[in-house]
């Protein structure tokens, strides 16, 4: 049976006009209709839906109260990365940012910022295809995130539809989202009223909310977003600036911040922070500091980013919060590579947003540096999502009897020697794999999310199944079976079977991940990705010496040292064999631009450049395959020579290598 014309076109219009009268209550406050005018437009469309099922969209209104209940999200691919932002926390940590800005866009002009506070909550990208919101993500890993499409829609500040001029085709919008301090108060009031336990602060309660599988529940919870980004653009041409982006994303509906202004300089950003934290605790919502953003998108551009930061974005953090309480112990805990932390277990105290009874005092320096005792009274600070950490000792408050504190010279756990090496700080236990606490670690690692992302297997199972013998290594988990494990206290056959297949699913994974889950010492994310894109394959890297890895960005002597140490080992080289053996694998890998005519070659850059720094010449050069050397050899394809070139100049004259000023240079860029 087909739906009668005039029906569908009511269907559109009832859609149209709550999708308007939503956003000027939610969004621009300014409502124009009474909440039971709203009411019974929607039951309106509520009835025409059940009527005729297939006149439900995804843009309806109606969907706004939840779906289906979800056994698990699914994952979504970001098309570009969601990045996170470097903090500073004062004065000079600013103006070094700036000065950072100033030197890589080589330029001494006054730097136009964006400024915004930066909201406690969880960031999402909304992907909206020809104005329909298609789906919302959360950041994840930053490459891969959670779909919570059908949550996010509940939310009313959300567009479930962009209205206006100019919709492109595809456009990401991104911001956080949170819940405003009011809602969350009542909803404290209501979890203690139902003899559910409260939520600690506002982000873990949108957290929690966003999480939900039931989108009923989420729906309930009051939530808003305030959007400050963009993610993928098809079918427009990206603004200039991210004001006037900010502005474009308002006129189609989206909320974003009342705060944002444009400042200029070092001086406005300070006064924008005093600004913002006089009224910050009038605001209606948390904020944990304030994010300043270089305005225009070409130079944003320009600069890139580092592993998963901006250069052209920081977030200046307000000052930590401190609290007092009493160290009741100290204890040791054993790391991934041996290395024993000193943590103090504090009486919990509720500090900077939530309870602290956990703080590192980071080795036996600091421990004498701060004399810190069992029983001492002490200053705890915690700064944003930073390990919380002990200041200092109140010692008008140091009780009789205390005793200064010494690291032991066994391994609490393995009861291996203790090593420190002369000049470094940290003790070592000597166990190695040896040792069950480094074992369980380097396992921990492997599983983590950013390493081969095991879903479900998490710290505590780790723990159980070394402390039963069902595992020894990394490699050991690929051999697990349904059997032993659903005989595992809190395990039963579901949770094992699921784990199994989580294994199984695990094996697929990237170089670059499995790099970073041998755990080689000081390898993290950014320095396993360049491994992996310069020598492509493990058999390559297994057989590159010192000298050819310090090559790479980001690996100095001691980082080439621990990566040619670790694959000696020969514990080491089977661990890796009984995983490739377990059937891990990864496509392969591609040199950037390798069909470029620039690539394989061998730069020197050299004097001063005009139109941009050194520093960006070299990053967009290796980007181009080419390798950027410090010194002019025979080996030299070119030089570039910029004003008042000196002797790496002569000497390329002298050898006869090419040498090509700065427009040439741009010329290649492009
Ligand atoms: S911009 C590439 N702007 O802070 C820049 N982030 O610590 C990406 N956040 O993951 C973020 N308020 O969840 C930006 N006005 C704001 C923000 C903001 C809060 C969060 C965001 C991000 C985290 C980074």
């Amino acid at each position: 049976m087909s739906t009668p014309n005039n029906i569908a076109l009511r269907a559109g219009e009832l859609r149209d006009l709550l999708n308007k009268h939503n956003h000027l209550y939610y969004v621009a406050d300014q409502p124009e209709v009474t909440d039971s005018e709203y009411d019974r437009l929607f039951k309106e469309l509520t009835q025409i839906e059940a009527d005729y099922p297939t006149l439900l969209t995804a843009d309806s209104p109606t969907q706004r109260v939840g779906g289906k209940a979800l056994d698990k999200f699914s994952q979504i691919t970001h098309v570009l990365p969601m990045l996170s932002l470097d903090n500073v926390f004062d004065r000079e940590e600013l103006e070094a940012f700036d000065q950072r800005v100033r030197d890589w866009l080589n330029t001494a002009d006054i730097q136009r910022y964006a400024a915004e506070p930066k909201l406690d909550g969880l960031a999402i990208s909304l992907r909206y295809e020809n104005g329909i919101l298609i789906h919302a993500a959360t950041r994840g890993d930053g490459e891969v995130g959670e779909d919570v499409t059908t949550n996010v829609r509940t939310i009313s500040s959300v567009p479930l539809k962009l209205q206006g001029e100019g919709i492109p085709e595809v456009i990401e919008i991104r911001g956080e989202i949170f819940m405003p301090k009011v809602g969350f108060e009542a909803l404290n009031v209501q979890q203690i009223a139902e003899d559910k336990k409260p939520f600690v602060n506002p982000r873990n309660a949108a957290a929690g909310s966003l999480r939900q599988l039931d989108s009923k529940i989420t729906a309930n919870r009051p939530l808003a977003m305030i959007c400050y980004g963009l993610g993928e653009i098809r079918g427009m041409a990206k603004p200039e600036t991210h004001l006037q982006a900010m502005q474009i994303i308002a006129k189609w509906g989206c909320q974003i911040s009342p705060e944002l202004q444009l400042v200029e300089g070092v001086e406005a950003c300070l006064a924008y922070i005093q600004q913002i934290g006089e009224r910050r605790q009038r605001l209606p919502y948390d904020i944990d500091g304030v994010v300043f953003k270089v305005d225009r998108f070409e130079l944003q551009q320009r600069l890139g980013f580092v592993s998963r930061a901006p250069r052209w974005a920081i977030a200046h953090k307000f000052p930590a919060q401190q609290e007092m309480t009493v160290i009741e112990d100290i204890e040791i805990q054993v790391g991934r590579t041996g290395a024993l932390t000193p943590v103090a277990r504090l009486k919990p105290v509720f500090v900077g947003g939530v309870t602290v009874s956990n703080a590192t005092l980071h080795n036996q320096d600091e421990i004498e540096r701060k004399d810190v005792r069992v029983g001492d009274t002490v200053i705890v600070r915690r700064a944003g999502d930073v390990i919380p950490e002990v200041v200092q000792v109140v010692l008008s408050k140091r009780p009789e009897n205390t005793h200064a504190f010494v690291m032991p010279t066994q391994c609490p756990v393995c009861q291996s020697d203790v090593e420190r090496v002369e000049g470094n700080a940290v003790a070592r236990c000597s166990g190695g794999l040896y040792c069950p606490a480094q074992r369980k670690e380097a396992i921990k690692h492997f599983a983590s999310r950013k390493a081969m992302d095991v879903d479900g297997l998490g710290d505590k199972l780790v723990e159980q199944l070394v402390d039963e013998g069902l595992i020894n290594d990394p490699a050991d988990l690929f051999q697990l079976t349904i059997e032993p494990l659903s005989n595992l206290e809190r395990m039963g056959e579901k949770s094992a079977i699921n784990l199994v297949a989580a294994l199984q699913m695990a094996k697929q994974t990237k170089f670059a991940r499995f790099l970073y889950s041998l755990g080689i010492r000081e390898t993290g994310e950014a320095t396993t990705r360049s491994l992996a894109s310069h020598f492509l394959t493990l058999d390559a890297l297994q057989q590159a010496d010192e000298a050819s890895l310090i090559e790479i960005e980001d690996v100095g002597p001691i980082v080439a040292h621990h990566i040619v140490t670790f694959f000696q080992q020969s514990h080491n080289q089977e661990v890796i064999e009984r995983l490739l053996d377990a059937g891990i694998h990864w496509p392969e890998e591609r040199k950037i631009a390798a069909d470029s005519a620039l690539s394989g070659k061998t730069i020197v850059l050299t004097g001063t450049l005009e139109q941009m720094s050194r520093s960006e010449a070299k990053e967009k050069l290796l980007a181009l395959g080419t390798k950027v050397s410090g010194s002019v050899s025979k080996k030299t394809d070119f030089v570039v020579a910029g004003r008042d070139a000196g002797s790496k100049l002569t000497k390329a004259e002298k050898l006869g290598v090419s040498v090509v000023d700065e427009a040439t240079l741009i010329e290649w860029l492009k």
